[in-house]
């Protein structure tokens, strides 16, 4: 029927109106470049415009529908998208602490959470899930990711797509998903934004690919492309990437849109002129042209000039066309313009207690020394530090949808959870940074490092007073908001210098120091984990998130999550990621050795491994028991564990699998993760968790990019984190 009905409409369309369909714009309010679209009601009207992004409401996305639909030649109604990237309204946590809940029916939730928002809010395309793998904690990005494993983010990927899009996408409440940037946009060198990735295929096909393709697996609807360059051509251009592996090897037939005037950029890139970087980005198979218009000014040129085809043209005008009728849009363009449903479902309490839940199991505890950490309900805290009490920073980067100022922010939790006993002092303490430069940058879209009228001494000095009249200290520290995020890679990625002093003098007092720490990447934290009683990691963590780190704090929620981005010691280690090589020199943190893979001047592990995170009790693992260790064929192979809790409370731990394939063809990574699964313990009890491997487990990519497993020995590793495991060999023949 679909099928049909397209071909139907075509055969109406002037290729005027085909380009039309090809036109992405934003009349503001996602700008993330040099341009904005203009006199968009008029090009609405004359059939020159596909879609648009950037707004929000059922009413304001209702009178845009209607201009389509009532003054457009073919009546052809608007797809309608938006940055929907961790929740939409009532936002979750940033997705690479999502990432570290290890759950993935929780990120699941969240995503259909976020789509039934944002569809009660007239929108029905999410550019999310951005799955770019990144092992650079420069980079902005690492925030919107799900860390640094192919495998993880490759879960994460399905979880998402599956959260949005539901079983059918014309339901009012579910919405097209749009898997991004494709492809490899978080390995830009030196950690950059936009800057140039440079890598061999068989490195791109084991370790970048995989979530991009789980996506495409599992049924996105949309793809957007990147901004770089990838082989010496741009991503956005690339025939490779898109007509050979996504297009023909992956089988991808959906919407293939491109990033924010990425057509555009590639003149930049060197590759032509505006004419030229459109028909290649058409011969690449790209459909749609987010907002930099090149399609609409050149390609009828182009076409009457043997540069592009009718067919090319026809074939991404049907596929817009294919993607707004499987929401329903040509049954009823208004299908997601419903303002009861916007009053009811948007920022619902069901929504926030979800988003206080979703919340807590992203946090990860990195040190608890002597278990500061539960809280004690009684006596008194000294809350201090420049992120207790701001909501600006509580949503974290690519929350459009969300009001910081409807947060809860950590003071605000902490009052709600700490109950009668327990008295809670503020103190700002220091400011997010005294660099009045660097805060302006940060501080694009808003206030988030505020003015401050007081001098850093008489801040030191309020906090130390309250400090002083504590039992135990909580400090509030870390990144702005938009530290992180798009256009924020950092050459520093520490504590800025004014909440270190504050935090060096907070420790000075010889209370307990608990850091809460603000993050969207991996931060260097040696000072910190050397001289603080207890670091638990909230990154960004919504709308609840104060209410979520209490409940953490105070033992209402046991922290479970792991980190999925490597934490280096020193930026000079980057890039740092546990799925490295061994090398003809290998090095495994011995003392130092001359002549081995190592440094003079640190040693070469990270400060916390991938995978790594407490909890408030004790896990201990048995060895592994192996169903057999001489297997043929497809067998499959049973591995089990017995995990027990040792310590006093009931905890969950997420179960980690690796396998390292010690002789092959290609080198191979020293382990690679190959399953998880997230349990919960009571105090003394134990569970026998069991992985099912097979041949499939095995697998690589070999020179040939071959997707191919070798006999021989493998190790099988089962752990608590990447580097704390237990281990057992087993041999497979062919
Ligand atoms: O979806 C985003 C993308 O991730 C970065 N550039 C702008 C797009 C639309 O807002």
């Amino acid at each position: 029927a679909m099928n049909a009905f397209v071909t139907k409409l075509m055969a109406k369309m002037t290729v005027d109106e085909k380009i039309g369909q090809l036109n992405l714009v934003t009349p503001g309010g996602a700008v993330t470049g040099s341009v904005v679209s203009s006199d968009v009601d008029s090009k609405i009207r004359k059939g020159a415009v596909g879609g648009l992004f950037g707004i929000t409401g059922p009413a304001k996305i209702r009178s845009i529908q209607e201009i389509a639909v009532n003054n457009s030649r073919l009546h052809i109604p608007l797809i309608f998208g938006l940055d929907v990237i961790h929740g939409h309204q009532t936002t979750f946590p940033i997705p690479l602490a999502l990432s570290c809940s290890w759950d993935m029916p929780l990120i699941e939730r969240s995503a259909r959470i976020a789509a039934t928002e944002a569809t009660a809010d007239g929108l029905n395309w999410a550019f999310s899930p951005m799955v770019d793998i990144a092992r650079d904690p420069r980079w902005g990005r690492i925030a919107e990711g799900g860390g640094e494993d192919p495998y993880l983010g490759s879960q994460i990927a399905k979880a998402m797509v599956k959260g949005y899009q539901g079983s059918d996408l014309s339901k009012d409440n579910t919405l097209i998903a749009c898997v991004k940037h494709y492809a490899l946009y978080g390995a830009a060198e030196a950690g950059r934004d936009y800057n140039t990735t440079d890598m061999s295929r068989i490195k791109m096909y084991q370790y970048y690919l995989p979530p991009y393709k789980a996506a495409i697996d599992a049924g996105v609807g949309s793809v957007m492309t990147s901004f770089n360059e990838v082989d010496a051509v741009p991503a956005t251009g690339s025939k490779f990437l898109m007509n050979d592996v996504l297009r023909k090897q992956w089988g991808f037939n959906g919407l293939l849109v491109t990033d924010y005037t990425a057509i555009n950029e590639m003149v930049n890139h060197g590759v032509g002129d505006l004419q030229t970087v459109s028909a290649m980005s058409l011969n690449a198979s790209v459909d749609m042209d987010m907002v930099g218009e090149g399609f609409l000014t050149t390609l009828k040129k182009s076409l009457q000039e043997g540069k592009v085809t009718a067919k090319q043209i026809d074939d991404a005008c049907r596929r817009i066309l294919e993607a707004k009728y499987k929401l329903g849009l040509f049954a009823d363009p208004y299908r997601y313009c419903n303002e009861q449903r916007a009053t009811t479902e948007i920022l619902s309490a069901g929504n926030r207690k979800a988003a206080r839940e979703i919340a807590a199991h992203s946090f990860v505890l990195l040190k608890n020394q002597n278990q500061v950490l539960p809280l004690q309900k009684n006596g008194t805290i000294a809350l201090i530090g420049p992120l207790a009490e701001s909501k600006r920073n509580m949503l974290g980067t690519w929350s459009v949808g969300g009001d910081p100022y409807k947060s809860v922010s950590v003071l605000e939790g902490m009052k709600n959870v700490a109950g009668n006993n327990v008295n809670v002092l503020y103190a700002k303490g220091a400011n997010i940074s005294d660099d009045a430069a660097f805060a302006k940058r940060v501080n694009a879209f808003g206030p988030e490092i505020e003015p401050e009228a007081r001098s850093s001494e008489q801040l030191l000095s309020e906090a130390l007073d309250v400090a002083n009249k504590a039992d135990v200290i909580v400090a509030v520290l870390g990144e702005a908001a938009d530290m992180t995020g798009e256009a924020s890679s950092m050459a520093n990625i520490a504590l800025q210098e004014s909440q270190e002093n504050l935090l060096k003098a907070l420790v000075k007092t010889g209370k307990p120091v608990v850091l809460v720490l603000f993050n969207g990447r991996p931060m260097t934290l040696g000072w910190e984990n050397d001289h603080v009683n207890a670091i638990l990691d909230v990154w960004f963590g919504g709308t609840e998130a104060g209410n979520a780190i209490a409940d953490v704090l105070f033992g209402a929620y046991n922290p479970s999550g792991k980190i999925t981005a490597t934490f280096p010691r020193s930026v000079g280690q980057i890039p740092i990621y546990y799925n490295y090589k061994n090398t003809g020199r290998p090095y495994h943190n011995e003392e130092f050795a001359k002549f081995k893979s190592n440094y003079l001047d640190m040693p070469n592990d990270p400060l916390y491994p991938f995978g790594y995170g407490l909890s408030y009790t004790s896990f201990s693992y048995s060895n592994i028991s192996l169903s057999k260790t001489n297997l043929q064929g497809n067998e499959t192979l049973q591995a089990t564990v017995n995990v027990t809790n040792t310590g006093k409370y009931a905890g969950e731990e997420a179960v980690q699998l690796y396998i390292s394939d010690p002789v092959a063809t290609v080198t191979r990574s020293v382990k690679e993760l190959k399953g998880f699964q997230k349990i919960s313990l009571q105090p003394g009890e134990s569970k026998a968790v069991t992985f099912i491997i097979t041949p499939e487990e095995l697998k690589f990519y070999n020179t040939a990019l071959a997707y191919v497993w070798e006999p021989g020995e493998f190790i099988v590793h089962i752990g608590t984190n990447s580097s704390d495991v237990k281990s057992a060999s087993i041999n497979w023949k062919k």
